[in-house]
C-alpha cells in the first residue's frame, strides 16, 4: 500500500461491470474488481461457452497484472451471482433456491452445496461469489422472498453461515480461501427483508431492536465463520438509504460485529443515496462501504472519487481503510501468487459443471426441500406400475424450475438445450416409471391419450427476480389461471390430482388445496427436477423411496392478504404455520378450505398493467409491426420481424427501468391483460389512463396515439402527438388521457383485454416506464369527453 498511487489506491475500490468495463479499460483504469450482473454476459450471450467465460477472465487477470505501462500487478477479482450454483453458466448444477434449502433445515446440506457451488465457480475463473443471501422476508409479496432462507431469523442464522463455510473453506483450515474455494458475499445489509409492503429496494421501518434480532440474524455467525465480504443494501433504514449510512456501516458492522472484511455496494447502489450520482457519491465512501459496484459508472465515479480524495472530502484514511480491507481478501486467498484463472487448480475443469456427484447432492437437497401440505386418503406415495399422467406447464419445464438468477437475471427467455445437466420433474418421472414397467404420459393441457391412474399437475409461478417479482397481495395469478382448471377438470374425469406447486413464496392455494387430493410445495428446485419422483413414487419394491422431510420455512396463509403473517407475532393465524410439513406416516386428511381470498376481487387488481420496464404480473407486452405480425416479449430486447419497431431496455433511477420503442414505420406496443379488466367504474369516476413517457424524437408530422382494446372489433383511440411535441424531451413525464374519452372513441372499458396500446410512426423514439390508471398525472391530454 505505501508504494500505490493514490489514482491506484481509488482504482482498486470501484467494480466496473464486463457489459462496460473491457481488459484495455483495466489496464488504464487498474480497478480491483469487476462483476458480471445478472444480464451480462461475455460477448453478451447468455447462454455463452464456459470456455468464453474463462478466457474473459484470463484477458481482465493479465492486464490487471500488466505493469508495462507502469503501475502495480494487483491482480483483479471477479464477483458473479452464484447463487444457487454457478448459476450464469451452461450446464452448472443448479441447486434449489433459498426458500427450498431452508425448509430442509439441513447445514451439513447446504455447506455441502456451498463446496460444490465453489468448484464449479472456479472452473469457469471467478473467485467471488455474491452469495449467501441472509435476508429474513417477512412480506412475501417481495419479489426477492425466494432468496432468503426463512422468514424465521433463527433458521437463516443457522444455514447462512454454513453456506460460507462451504463456499469460503472452514476458517483457519488450510483449504480456506484455496483454489477450490471462492469468496463470499453475505447480503444484503441491512434490513432487505423488512422494507414495508414488501417492496423491493423500500423503506424499512422497524425498531433498532428488531433491526438487530430479524435482520442481523445471518451476520454475526457468518462473520465468525469467516465471510470475508458483505453487500450493502438498497433498502433504506427510516429513510435512510443503507448505502450512506455511516451508523450501520461503520458502527454495526465494521465496529460492534468486528468485520474484517469489506464491504461492497449493490449494483449503483450509491447513486440512490440522497445527493449522489451514480457517477458521484463521496458519501458512500464516508459512511464506510469499500467498494462501490459501479457497474457502466466506473469511470466517472473513479474520476469524482478521485477528485474527492484529492480535496480532502474523502479522508486518506478512510480510502487506506477501504483499500487495506480489499487487499487483505486478496492476500488471504493468495492470489498474488496465484497464475491466471485457467492455470489454477480447477480452471477449465469444465467436466465438473453438472459433474453426476454434484448433481446428486442437488437432488437431494430437493428432495429433502419438498413440503407436504396434503395427502388425502394416504394418495402419495404413487406406485411407479400405475398409469400415470404428468400435466401442467411446470411439468417439464427447466425454465419454471430455476426461477430467476438462472442464466439470465429474471430467469426468463431459456429454452430445454441451455440445461444439458438437467432433469425436468417429467424426466424423473419417466425414467423411474417405465424402469419399473409402469406407464407414464405427459401432456402439459392435460388431454391424455390413455386414461391414467393418477394425474401430476405441476403448475406455479414464472420466473423473476428483485423488483419484477414483487405483488400487490399472495393471489396467485389474478383471475384464471388455467391451473385450477385443469386440476377440476382431471377431478371430474374421476383421476385422482397430485398437485405440485413451483413457487418462489407461498401464495394463496386454498381453491388448489381442495381441488387436488395431495398437494406438495416443491418451490423452485433447480436441475434436479428428478428429486421430485424419488419421493413421490414408491420403488420397484412396492415401499417407499425417501419420505418426506422437508418442514416449511415461511408460513402459509389462510388469506391472500396475509402477507406478513409470520410465526411468533402477535395474531398469528397462518394455514400452515412455519414449521409445518407432514411425512408419510401422517394422517394427510384436510378439511374443505373456505374459498374466499379475504380480499375484494377488486382491490386484488391493482390497475397497474406496466411498470419499471415490464408487464405487472397477467398482463403480457407484445410488439406488432407495421407488417401486422405480433409477438410477445420475453427478453428486454426485441425488433419485430420487419424491423419496423425496435425495443431496447433502459435505465431510470432503476436499472432496466423502461423501455425504449424506436418505430421505423408504423408500429403498435400493446399491453394486454390474460383476463379483461373492467373499468367501468373507473371511467365513470373520471380516472385517467396514464403512461409515464419520455420523448426521446418526434419528427414533424408524426403520429402517435394512446388507445385500449376491448376485444375483436372494439376499440378506442386518442391521437397524443400534439401533446407529445409540448413535452420536454428527454425528460419523464406522466401523460394522462381520461377513460371517458376512450369510451367516447369506441372502448367498451368495462372489458378491457388490452387496457393500454400505444401507436406510432415512423421516426417516433418513445420510452415508457409505467401505465396505470389513475387520477395522479403531470401532462392531460386534450380530447372529447360526452
Ligand atoms: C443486472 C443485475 C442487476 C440489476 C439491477 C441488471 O441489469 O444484470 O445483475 O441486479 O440490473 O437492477
Ligand atoms: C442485486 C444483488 C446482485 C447484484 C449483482 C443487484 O441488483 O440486488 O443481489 O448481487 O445486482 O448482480
Amino acid at each position: 500500500m505505501a508504494k500505490m498511487t493514490i489514482e491506484e489506491k481509488v482504482g482498486q475500490t470501484i467494480q466496473g461491470d464486463i457489459s462496460t468495463i473491457t481488459p484495455a479499460d483495466l489496464r488504464n483504469y487498474r480497478l480491483g474488481s469487476i462483476l458480471a450482473g445478472g444480464g451480462s454476459d461475455p460477448g453478451n450471450v447468455y447462454n455463452a461457452a464456459p470456455k468464453a467465460w474463462l478466457d474473459l477472465a484470463d484477458a481482465f487477470w493479465e492486464e490487471s497484472m500488466d505493469t508495462s505501462r507502469g503501475g502495480k500487478a494487483i491482480p483483479v477479482i471477479w464477483g458473479i451471482d452464484a447463487v444457487h450454483g454457478q448459476s450464469n453458466i451452461v450446464g452448472a448444477t443448479l441447486f434449489p433456491h433459498n426458500i427450498g434449502l431452508g425448509a430442509t433445515r439441513n447445514p451439513d446440506l447446504i455447506r455441502e452445496i456451498g463446496r460444490i457451488t465453489a468448484v464449479e465457480t472456479r472452473t469457469t475463473g471467478m473467485e467471488w461469489t455474491f452469495a449467501p443471501t441472509v435476508a429474513v422476508p417477512q412480506d412475501d409479496r417481495w419479489g426477492r422472498t425466494y432468496e432468503g432462507y426463512s422468514e424465521n431469523p433463527g433458521v437463516v442464522a443457522m444455514l447462512a453461515p454454513a453456506m460460507v463455510e462451504g463456499l469460503q473453506g472452514k476458517a483457519g483450515a488450510k483449504d480456506f480461501l484455496d483454489d477450490h474455494h471462492v469468496m463470499t458475499t453475505v447480503k444484503h445489509f441491512l434490513g432487505d427483508g423488512g422494507t414495508t409492503n414488501g417492496k423491493d429496494q423500500g423503506n424499512t421501518e422497524v425498531s433498532e431492536a428488531v433491526m438487530r434480532d430479524v435482520h442481523a440474524a445471518g451476520y454475526v455467525p457468518s462473520i465468525a465463520a469467516g465471510a470475508q465480504s458483505v453487500m450493502a443494501s438498497y433498502n433504506s433504514f427510516h429513510g435512510e438509504k443503507m448505502h450512506g449510512h455511516q451508523g450501520l456501516l461503520t458502527g454495526v458492522l465494521k465496529e460492534r460485529m468486528n468485520f474484517g472484511g469489506f464491504i461492497v455496494g449493490d449494483w449503483n447502489g450509491h447513486g440512490q443515496v440522497k445527493g449522489c450520482t451514480n457517477t458521484d457519491c463521496a458519501q458512500t465512501y464516508i459512511a464506510g462501504l469499500d467498494m462501490p459496484m459501479a457497474p457502466d459508472s466506473w469511470k466517472g465515479l473513479y474520476e469524482s472519487t478521485l477528485a474527492h480524495v484529492k480535496s480532502g472530502a474523502i479522508p486518506m484514511a478512510r480510502l487506506d481503510d477501504a483499500v487495506r480491507r480489499i487487499l487483505r481478501t486478496k492476500f488471504r486467498m493468495g492470489l498474488f501468487e496465484k497464475p491466471k484463472p485457467s492455470q489454477r487448480a480447477l480452471g477449465g475443469k469444465f467436466e465438473l459443471l453438472g459433474a453426476p456427484a454434484h448433481r446428486a447432492v442437488a437432488r437431494q437437497a430437493v428432495r429433502e426441500s419438498l413440503v407436504l401440505l396434503k395427502n388425502q386418503g394416504g394418495l402419495l406415495p404413487l406406485s411407479p406400475n400405475a398409469k400415470i399422467l404428468l400435466a401442467g406447464d411446470g411439468a417439464d419445464n427447466l425454465t419454471k424450475q430455476t426461477g430467476g438468477w438462472t442464466l439470465t437475471w429474471q430467469g426468463d427467455g431459456t429454452k430445454r438445450a441451455d440445461f444439458p445437466n438437467a432433469d425436468s420433474i417429467w424426466d424423473g418421472f419417466r425414467q423411474q416409471v417405465s424402469a419399473a414397467g409402469g406407464k407414464s404420459e405427459l401432456a402439459k393441457d392435460g388431454k391424455y391419450t390413455t386414461k391414467p391412474d393418477v394425474a401430476v399437475v405441476v403448475f406455479g409461478e414464472d420466473p423473476y427476480a428483485e423488483f419484477q417479482g414483487d405483488l400487490p397481495n399472495l393471489m396467485f395469478k389474478a383471475g384464471k389461471s388455467g391451473d385450477l382448471e385443469l386440476i377440476k377438470k382431471l377431478k371430474a374425469d374421476g383421476i385422482p390430482v397430485v398437485a405440485v406447486f413451483l413457487s418462489g413464496r407461498p401464495l394463496w392455494m386454498n381453491r388448489e388445496l381442495n381441488a387436488a387430493d395431495a398437494f406438495v410445495a416443491a418451490w423452485l428446485p433447480g436441475s434436479e427436477g428428478a428429486g421430485v419422483a424419488d419421493v413421490l413414487l414408491r420403488g420397484k419394491d412396492g415401499k417407499t423411496q425417501h419420505d418426506f422431510h422437508g418442514k416449511l420455512s415461511y408460513s402459509w396463509p389462510k388469506r391472500a392478504d396475509q402477507n406478513d403473517n409470520n410465526f411468533g407475532q402477535r395474531n398469528y393465524d397462518p394455514l400452515f404455520p412455519f414449521g409445518f410439513g407432514l411425512r408419510y406416516a401422517d394422517k394427510g386428511e384436510l378439511a374443505a378450505l373456505s374459498e374466499d381470498p379475504g380480499i375484494d376481487p377488486d382491490a386484488a387488481r391493482t390497475n397497474l398493467w406496466f411498470d419499471n420496464g415490464v408487464a405487472t404480473t397477467g398482463s403480457t407486452l407484445r410488439l406488432v409491426g407495421a407488417d401486422g405480425k405480433a409477438m410477445d416479449i420475453v427478453h428486454p430486447m426485441a425488433t419485430t420481424t420487419d424491423g419496423s419497431l425496435a425495443m431496447t431496455a433502459i435505465n431510470t433511477t432503476i436499472q432496466e427501468g423502461a423501455r425504449q420503442f424506436v418505430f421505423k414505420g408504423d408500429g403498435v406496443v400493446e399491453v394486454r391483460s390474460n383476463t379483461p379488466v373492467d373499468l367501468g367504474r373507473e371511467t365513470n369516476g373520471d380516472v385517467f389512463l396514464v403512461a409515464t413517457v419520455r420523448v426521446d424524437a418526434l419528427p414533424a408530422g408524426a403520429k402517435a396515439a394512446i388507445g385500449t382494446g376491448c376485444g375483436a372489433a372494439c376499440k378506442g383511440e386518442v391521437q397524443i402527438g400534439d401533446a407529445l411535441a409540448k413535452l420536454p424531451k428527454g425528460e419523464w413525464t406522466r401523460l394522462g388521457v381520461q377513460l371517458k374519452c376512450l369510451r367516447v372513441a369506441g372502448a367498451d372499458t368495462g372489458k378491457l383485454d388490452m387496457p393500454f396500446y400505444l401507436r406510432g410512426s415512423n421516426g417516433v423514439q418513445l420510452a415508457l416506464s409505467k401505465v396505470v390508471a389513475s387520477t395522479d398525472f403531470d401532462y392531460k391530454v386534450e380530447c372529447p369527453i360526452r
